[in-house]
């Protein structure tokens, strides 16, 4: 997903807005867990998210996402944010979090979801640690 920095969502600085990359980011990968469930899905958290450089005016953000682990109902889903200066080319790492998004039924209920089948040795790299984290998330609720 490709989005051009307008003025509007920058801060005094010319810096993109953190919350303006929350939202891009969020949309990002709710569009990777929708196309999995190909249910309605909801975002049920957010992992902790370093901002690692700043995006400027006028820069072009291209976030990836891919769904990373499944659950029952839940599929841990990856974004990595990059802005590229379009007059110069430079790449830059703006930030990278994780997602866990619930496949809902008709009743918004959570639903079953296909797991998902990592293949590649990064995909599969990406499902283990997935795994870890989900486990660690639920420890986690456990504990509230
Ligand atoms: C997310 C939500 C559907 C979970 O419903 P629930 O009845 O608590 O569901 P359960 O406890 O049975 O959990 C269902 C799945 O969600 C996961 N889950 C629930 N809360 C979670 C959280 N805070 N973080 C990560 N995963 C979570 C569970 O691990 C479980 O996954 P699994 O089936 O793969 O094992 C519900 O809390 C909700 O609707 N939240 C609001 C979502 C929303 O509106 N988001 C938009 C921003 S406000």
């Amino acid at each position: 997903m490709n989005e051009l920095v307008l003025p509007n969502d920058t801060n005094i600085l010319g810096n993109i807005l953190g919350g303006k990359v929350m939202h891009y980011m969020d949309v990002c990968a709710a569009m990777s867990a929708y196309k999995h469930a190909r249910t309605p899905v909801v975002t049920a958290s957010v992992d902790n998210l370093d901002f690692l450089a700043p995006a400027k005016m006028g820069d072009i953000i291209c976030m990836k996402s891919s769904v990373n682990y499944t659950g029952w109902a839940s599929m841990e889903v990856g974004v990595r944010i990059e802005s590229e200066n379009p007059i110069t080319g430079k790449i830059k790492h703006t930030g990278s979090a994780y997602l866990t998004f619930v496949s809902l039924d008709d009743n918004n209920k959570p639903k079953k979801v296909q797991t998902v089948t990592p293949e590649s040795e990064d995909e599969i790299r990406r499902f283990n640690e997935g795994e870890q984290r989900y486990l660690y998330r639920k420890n986690r609720r456990n504990n509230f």
